[in-house]
């Protein structure tokens, strides 16, 4: 019983399901025992060689999963209990994370950028059978009895991410919003936007079944990139333009019609993970004297984040489980990669369960 099947990023292009070493539980960690998980964007960067992680880790960010061993120091838990582990585990001790940006945990003293994102990253991550829970105290959020797996599961990193760009877009009551791209992110940033109460939702991509997701997850109208100038249709149908913008992709285009479409005093919530170099024309944003705010957000996570958006759920708001199309064992995981790369057969979100 000490070894375990997992996920393991090899190099570029190459990812292996192998036996492994079981992780032990030390001070102030937990090891849980994974029931499902999935596959993020983010995977992909780092299986094609985009993003850099060391071979030999074991990649996944997205874990629900049983409590299998307590570290010494963690309270208030048993052996047994059904947790949602975010995919960013804050310290909760650093001051990062005690001046609230968690994501930017410095590791028990000041701020590192992305310092949160410790799972398939800088330490063994959740595809896999167990799974290592640093800071286990900030980080295990207990799954409410009436919840299953997969109604959880994307709560872990796209839904608190989506959600968080409608929030750091500050939406008010009444708002008028655009969601560039509707890939997993974008349809929840979509759906964080009905939520806070926007009137007019307007999602913007150039795949079917994505645009109908679209409609399912909040958004009034739909443009298809392909087919029209989302710029002019967004002026059209807000007068002014947009009050808030969400880019969900990560590219110079739909940053820049991002901005673009915002009317003056509007904000920019930017998701999407950009390379190279990122240019702001000045007619776009009246020469820097609009008022516009750009924001930025990781996905945030901790126990606390886990329990309300599990609340959301429980309490019937939302429903994410529209957006897991498929679903495959852990053995099984390369085909899920690859169907998911290839965002072949309407894939939007598959289920891996080790
Ligand atoms: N901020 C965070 O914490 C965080 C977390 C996870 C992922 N991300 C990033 O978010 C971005 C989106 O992730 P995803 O998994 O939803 O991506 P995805 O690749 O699954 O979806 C992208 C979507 O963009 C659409 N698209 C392509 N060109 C477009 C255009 N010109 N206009 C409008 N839509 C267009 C595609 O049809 C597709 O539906 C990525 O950059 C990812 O790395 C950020
Ligand atoms: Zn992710
Ligand atoms: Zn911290």
């Amino acid at each position: 019983m000490s070894k375990m099947r997992a996920t393991v990023f090899h190099g570029k292009d190459e990812i292996r399901v192998e036996e492994v070493p079981r992780p032990r539980a030390g001070v102030g960690e937990a090891v849980i025992r994974v029931t499902l998980t999935t596959i993020c964007g983010t995977d992909l960067h780092i299986v094609r060689g985009e993003y850099p992680v060391k071979p030999g880790l074991v990649i996944g960010h997205e874990p629900v999963g049983i409590i299998e061993e307590l570290g010494a120091g963690v309270t208030g838990y048993s052996i047994g209990d059904r947790v949602l582990v975010g995919a960013i585990t804050p310290c909760g001790q650093c001051r990062g994370c005690l001046s609230g940006h968690v994501s930017q945990c410095g590791h028990g003293e000041g701020y590192e950028a992305l310092g949160g994102w410790r799972f398939g990253n800088t330490i063994n991550g959740a595809q896999a059978e167990y799974l290592l829970v640093p800071y286990a105290q900030a980080n295990l959020a207990k799954i409410p009895a009436e919840l299953n797996d997969e109604q959880v599961v994307l709560l872990a990193d796209i839904a608190s991410t989506g959600f968080s760009g409608a929030e750091s877009g500050g939406i008010k009551i009444g708002d008028a919003v655009v969601v560039f791209a509707q890939g997993p992110i974008g349809l929840c940033a979509t759906a964080g936007a009905k939520l806070m109460g926007a009137a007019l939702i307007i999602g913007v991509d150039g795949d079917d079944s994505r645009l109908k997701m679209s409609k399912r997850m909040g958004a009034d109208v739909v443009l298809d990139y392909r087919e029209c100038d989302p710029i002019a249709e967004v002026k059209k149908l807000t007068g002014d333009g947009a009050d808030v913008a969400i880019e969900a992709l990560g590219t110079q285009q739909t940053f820049e019609s991002a901005l673009r479409c915002l009317r003056p005093g509007g904000t920019l919530s930017s998701l999407g993970v950009y390379s190279g170099k990122l240019q702001m024309p000045y007619d776009a944003f009246a020469a820097g004297l609009g008022d516009h705010r750009i924001v930025t957000t990781l996905c945030p996570g901790g126990k606390e984040r886990m329990r309300r958006l599990m609340e959301v759920v429980r309490r019937g708001r939302v429903d994410f489980t529209p957006l897991l199309t498929h679903r495959f064992s852990l053995e099984q995981i390369a085909e899920g990669y690859r169907l998911f790369g290839e965002r072949a057969d309407g894939v939007l979100k598959v289920a891996i369960k080790p």
